[in-house]
């Protein structure tokens, strides 16, 4: 049944005449985790890791990181050599740079990313699932 109704919901989608509401994406994210998890179960390197982030879209949702590449990258190479144990977030927005760190930081890391009330700049409730979905296996 989940299968039939994941299918429906595909075909619906990728009708380039017909937009799925917001309203329906929330009904799509145990279906959004599941992508994200398998899409980036595998991903080998840094460049990797950061271009996952920077093109994955599912349902119309991006993760983009909202960053210049090039510093970005700067930046995960520095959080990957400290390998910290803590990291604490200001302004998750699409939730980009939270999937990095979760990718460069060591896996038993603690992640905190805060951001304002939705609707204030911050992100809809509904997204959480998708966004603790970055956390790795320990
Ligand atoms: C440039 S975006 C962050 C981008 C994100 N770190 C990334 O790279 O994808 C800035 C974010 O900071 C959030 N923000 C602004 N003021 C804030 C505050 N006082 N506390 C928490 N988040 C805040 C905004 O709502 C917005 O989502």
């Amino acid at each position: 049944m989940k299968k039939i109704l994941g299918k429906i919901a595909d075909r619906i989608y990728h009708k380039p005449r017909l937009k799925i509401s917001s309203a329906v994406s929330p009904l799509l994210i145990p279906r959004m985790v599941n992508i994200l998890k398998k899409r980036s179960a595998a991903l080998a390197d840094l460049d990797s890791v950061l271009d996952f982030a920077l093109k994955f879209k599912i349902y119309g949702t991006p993760i983009k990181p909202l960053q210049i590449r090039g510093e970005f990258k700067r930046l995960m190479e520095i959080v990957q050599a400290a390998r910290p144990k803590a990291i604490v977030e200001l302004g998750t927005a699409m939730g980009g740079t939270l999937f990095c760190f979760a990718r460069v930081a060591d896996p038993s890391a603690t992640l905190i990313s805060l951001d304002l009330p939705s609707g204030q700049g911050g992100y809809l409730e509904w997204k959480k699932p998708l966004l603790e979905a970055f956390a790795l296996p320990e």
